[in-house]
């Protein structure tokens, strides 16, 4: 997937560092970019895991933290009107409302074997790591009658060496986002449920 290649490294501008967008002003762009619901919840789904770990694992503060679930809330927003510029509709988007690099840079690091950019800080590597595996925990949630209610973390990773189920789900780059940070599969599977089961 050449095309999605960002071709550059550096985004935003550092005099804009702090200025971030409410989650409400967030969700209105959510809201008109993404029509279909499904991907937004899966956005608003990593968004509250994104929050989640900044402030129960990170220590984050307010304004870090909301860092952490912008970039969630936002992260494929261009992805349905837009999916052969798929990320560099979004990052020109944020650049243009002139909000803090460090939430542009998370975007642009959300997959770097598709947009060529090195997850660098851990709220870039958090959400390498959170990304697919938050949309496979929910495709496998989706499958039972109960959905979350009674999840296993086991049948998460039966699922996971099963290539048929959810099979758009690149499983190698969940174990390399893994590599990256310092957090056990199983761990990261029990947070993404419990954080993103109530979400709607
Ligand atoms: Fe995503």
């Amino acid at each position: 997937m050449a095309t999605h290649q960002l071709g550059r490294s550096s985004f935003g501008d550092p005099k804009n560092a702090g200025n971030l967008m409410s989650i409400e002003e967030a969700t209105v762009l959510l809201n008109d970019w993404v029509p279909n619901e499904r991907l937004r919840l899966h956005m608003k789904q990593v968004a509250a895991v994104m929050k989640g770990w900044a402030i129960e694992k990170e220590g984050a503060d307010d304004i870090s933290a909301q860092k952490w679930e912008l970039a969630g809330l936002l992260h494929d927003a261009d992805w349905e009107k837009y999916p052969d510029d798929h990320c560099r509709i979004i990052i020109e988007e944020l650049e243009r409302r002139n909000i803090d690099p460090e939430v542009i840079h998370c975007i642009a690091s959300h997959g770097p074997g598709y947009f060529g950019v090195e997850p660098l800080n851990t709220m870039d590597k958090m959400i390498y790591a959170i990304d697919e595996l938050s949309g496979f925990i929910h495709a496998a949630a989706l499958i039972r009658p109960t959905l979350y209610e009674g999840l296993e973390i086991k049948s998460i990773l039966k699922k996971l060496k099963t290539p048929s189920f959810a099979a758009q789900v690149n499983r190698e780059d969940i174990m390399d986002a893994l590599s990256r940070v310092d957090v056990p599969l199983e761990n990261l599977i029990a947070f993404i449920i419990e954080h993103q089961k109530e979400i709607k």
